[in-house]
């Protein structure tokens, strides 16, 4: 252990990740602490309960860490920790532990946009993982999860050229509100990976937004279809609607849950290979806790191989949130000679590329949903930023 360890703490949402790194890719030890069977009374994240989950679940996550490595808190040379996007109380109690452990063994801190460990996890190197080269540049990179759905280009490390972006529902978020459509739970997406797999007979198809040839995603109009076609379906069979808790038969559900898979997982593989191959990508790079779905590896694995790029996804344990990917972001910060003090802050709102050029120049879709689509979640950034519009 060369330059000592780096401590990395994750608590933007409802895992408690915990991590120990040794360089910016080789993972000594790590621990998550799921808050899954906690929320999904609710069918979602209670803010409230996550921050105390977080804050009950800090110390055993790091002995348990100190633990499997058999290191002491002496060995720790710096400490980075996710600073945003995420729910703020949550973050805070994340941030607040980092900070006391900084200020107490007199450590550098970094502060890690949570949405640059996603992306960074494809550098991770397991415990006892053979070494492999780097992923290498130019790599399109694709982060989907619960709360962010994006394309980026990146010609060397920490620089992005935002591609596109979804304009409404992430991807997760899609399969979450589709999960309690068919009566699945949460987190919808592991959810209806399994129901698709029972899938039998001819598929159904439900529709996909492309959005022109821009490289945006948009997933509410699948979900309202999706919701026409399930509540129209248990009227006909006389049953309760969604909300009164009617279910489609088992059967049905797979099917369902297999054409929602489809539609999703065609757009972002299909959207993704185009850029990797416009912009003369070598590596096409996967993160976010829908990198872990079956059907969106084995399409994107395909399409690398005809395109001659190579495709790194980490294993499903390091796509959905985890302390170690903020380990691998913050070293790289680290390395750049970015240091925090301890007045830094969380953003419940961080995105990690802006749009490069107008809106005019990333050619918005100008006729149908893909032009309706836009236009609402225009409306509704311009709601959000207080503007009235007309
Ligand atoms: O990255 P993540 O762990 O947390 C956020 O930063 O949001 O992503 C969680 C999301 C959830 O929406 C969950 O339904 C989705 O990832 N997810 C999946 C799968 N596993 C998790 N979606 C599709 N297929 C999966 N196997
Ligand atoms: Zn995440």
């Amino acid at each position: 252990m060369s330059e000592g360890l780096l401590l990395a703490i994750e608590t933007s949402c409802d895992e408690t990740g915990v991590a120990l790194l040794d360089g910016p890719r080789r993972i000594v030890a790590h621990a998550v602490a799921s808050q899954v069977a906690l929320h999904a009374g609710a069918g979602g994240i209670v803010p409230e309960l996550a921050a105390r989950a977080h804050l009950r679940w800090l110390d055993p996550a790091l002995d348990e860490v100190l633990g499997d490595a058999g290191a002491t808190l002496g060995d720790v040379r710096s400490v980075a920790v996710t600073a945003g996007p995420g729910l703020v109380g949550s973050l805070l109690v994340g941030l607040s532990y980092a900070k006391a452990l900084a200020w107490a063994l007199d450590l550098p801190l970094v502060g890690v946009n949570h949405l640059e460990g996603h992306l960074y996890a494809a550098w991770l190197l397991d415990p006892g993982e053979p070494e492999r080269p780097e992923p290498a540049f130019p790599l399109v990179a694709l982060v989907v999860s619960g709360g962010h759905t994006f394309l980026v280009e990146m010609r060397d490390h920490l620089a992005y050229r935002l591609l596109g972006e979804t304009v409404d529902d992430a991807a997760g978020e899609a399969f979450d509100k589709a999960g309690r459509l068919l009566g699945l739970g949460y987190p919808g997406g592991p959810a209806i990976a399994a129901a698709a797999a029972d899938a039998a007979g001819p598929p159904d198809r439900l529709p996909r937004a492309w959005l022109g040839d821009s490289y945006d995603f948009s997933f509410s109009g699948l979900k309202t279809a999706l919701r026409r076609l399930v509540e129209a379906e248990l009227a006909a069979g006389g049953r309760q609607p969604v909300e009164g808790g009617g279910r489609l038969d088992a059967a049905r559900v797979a099917a369902l849950a297999a054409a929602f898979q489809e539609s999703v997982v065609e757009v972002l593989a299909t959207k993704t290979l185009r850029a990797a191959e416009a912009v003369g990508a070598r590596t096409i790079v996967v993160g976010g806790g829908v990198a872990s779905n079956g059907s969106l590896r084995e399409r994107l694995a395909g399409g690398a191989a005809s395109l001659g790029v190579d495709l790194v996804i980490p294993r499903p344990g390091l796509c959905t949130d985890n302390g170690a990917m903020i380990g691998a972001a913050g070293a790289r910060r680290l390395a750049a000679g970015e240091a925090a003090g301890l007045d830094l802050g969380v953003r419940a709102s961080w995105p990690l590329a802006r749009p490069a050029g107008s809106p005019t120049s990333r050619r918005p879709p100008t006729r149908g949903a893909a032009a309706r689509a836009y236009a609402r979640a225009r409306d509704a950034e311009a709601d959000a930023a207080g503007r009235v519009t007309g």
